[in-house]
């Protein structure tokens, strides 16, 4: 059964059922089998194997997914082989050239851009909910000193479902649960504001809702009761663009982590937090600060860029170049060439001069060229500029990761609302056993 969600103001469905098209045929033990093949509307093709267990008794084995996709999505389309990024249908070069955040938000959770009304609508809902409960500020006391802030916010997210009980069904009215996402929105930069103003021994900042969403998390990070931080225009604009260029990137490990969560018919807050837990490892969203460590490293190396290409290259060195390869781009990622131009852009406005961008450069450059990763097709990923353009904005390393979940929020939620107006079955893959065989208990007397 597919419940289709009315957003406000915004009538029709939300999402197409691809057509189903020809079929593939699968020889096992002597018998043929025909399985149906999906077409979607960009002609990615998949093979449906929802009944191949009932008919032949086969699972299939996809270590890490590599092969296999986990849902039919019509939110964010990506093409790895020719760098393709559409959120919506709309370009990721023109959303982050024109659009805000909060209209891409809208775009990526109600299915269409925004009317004046539709964003007014929003934005001021979501101005409305930035407060924290005061009663959650005592949990900072009990995190240590230099507590890491995805360990924080990933927690914090979480106990938010235990201050608003209406929260934990998920198939409440859309207007209940649409006020849990406008929650989520309008909250998540208060308390990374905060984790961060706590981990610095500073005095938290309130929000001040006259502010635009990306100056008012400036303001709630920077801003001191003794000094009132003034937004730069080049600041707020690299922030937005940043955000929009984090906000979805279809099934990847913390979306589809929400996903997982959520069919379990898990609230929304737990499915976000366990979002943030999964984009924190350094292979996925925490690479961000993993690069920037790098970089640094380098350059307290000496800067000697082709000696730590090398060691990415050796099988016997565990060091990769971090920032570097991409499951699914295997040509640029478009999202990376936006942000290095937009490096560029924001270090000469701000008049820094950074070495770690010149490191970074350098790296790109000989790697580009070198066999091992042209081989491998491993180009810059979205996290290879991003952490440069933090730094430059005053963003400390540890909240690099932080940044990211801020930008992916509306994806997750998106996703997470999509597979719940799908009503999708509760996730649960199979596996092939390859452990011990039938075998009687051995009393502890005889185990010798
Ligand atoms: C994100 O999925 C998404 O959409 C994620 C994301 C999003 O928006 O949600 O785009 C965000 O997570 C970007 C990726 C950030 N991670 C990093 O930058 C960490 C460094 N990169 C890698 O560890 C790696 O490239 C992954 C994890 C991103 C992808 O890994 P895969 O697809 O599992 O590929 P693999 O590890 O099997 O690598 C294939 C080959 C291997 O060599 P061989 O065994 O074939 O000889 O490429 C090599 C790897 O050793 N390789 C690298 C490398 N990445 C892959 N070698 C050196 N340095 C690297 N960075």
């Amino acid at each position: 059964m597919t419940r289709t969600y009315i957003a406000p103001n915004f009538q029709g469905t939300l999402f197409r059922n691809p057509p189903m098209s020809e079929t593939a045929k699968l020889i096992l033990d002597g018998k043929e089998y025909e399985l149906p093949v999906v077409v979607g509307s960009e002609n990615e093709k998949a093979i449906d194997i929802t009944k191949l267990r009932d008919i032949t008794g086969y699972v299939t084995l996809d270590s890490g997914y590599k092969n296999t996709g986990a849902t039919k999505s019509n939110i964010t389309f990506l093409d790895g082989e020719t760098g393709i990024l559409w959120y919506r249908g709309y370009p990721i070069e023109q959303i982050a050239e024109y659009a805000t955040f909060l209209e891409v938000a809208y775009l990526l959770i109600y299915g269409e851009l925004p009317t004046e009304k539709e964003l007014n609508y929003f934005t001021s809902s979501i101005r409305n909910h930035t407060l924290v409960h005061e009663d959650m500020k005592r949990f900072y006391e009990a995190y240590p000193t230099g507590a890491h802030p995805m360990g924080v916010l990933s927690s914090m997210i979480a106990s938010m479902s235990t201050f608003y009980p209406e929260s934990l069904n998920p198939n409440r009215p859309f207007k209940d649960i649409e006020l849990t996402m406008h929650r989520l929105m309008a909250k998540m930069p208060t308390l990374a504001a905060q984790a961060h103003k706590v981990s610095i021994g500073h005095p938290i900042m309130y929000p001040k809702n006259s502010y635009s969403y990306t100056e008012n998390f400036l303001h709630m990070m920077f801003a001191l009761p003794t000094f009132d931080y003034e937004v730069d225009p080049v600041v707020d604009d690299a922030l937005n663009k940043l955000l929009i260029l984090h906000a979805d990137h279809e099934q990847n490990c913390s979306t589809s982590t929400v996903r997982m969560v959520g069919s379990s018919q898990s609230n929304l807050y737990s499915s976000i937090s366990a979002g943030i837990a999964a984009l924190w490892g350094p292979l996925h969203g925490g690479a961000n600060q993993a690069v920037i460590e790098m970089l640094e490293r380098i350059k307290a190396d000496g800067g000697d860029v082709a000696k730590w290409v090398a060691k990415a290259k050796d099988k016997n060195d565990s060091f990769r170049l971090m920032g570097f390869g991409h499951r699914v781009y295997k040509n640029f990622d478009p999202r990376a060439k936006i942000i290095k131009k937009a490096c560029d852009d924001v270090l000469n406005k701000l008049g820094i001069h950074d070495p770690v961008l010149d490191i970074a450069k350098q790296l790109e450059e000989v790697a580009l060229k070198d066999e091992y990763f042209v081989e491998r097709k491993l180009y810059p990923n979205v996290d290879f500029y991003s952490g440069i353009i933090y730094r430059a904005i005053g963003i400390p390393t540890e909240m690099f990761t932080v940044m990211f979940a801020l930008g992916r929020l509306p994806g997750w939620i998106a996703q997470w609302k999509e597979m719940i107006e799908q009503g999708e079955p509760i996730g649960r893959p199979r596996q092939i056993y390859t452990g011990a065989n039938l075998r009687d208990y051995v009393p502890l007397a005889k185990r010798g």
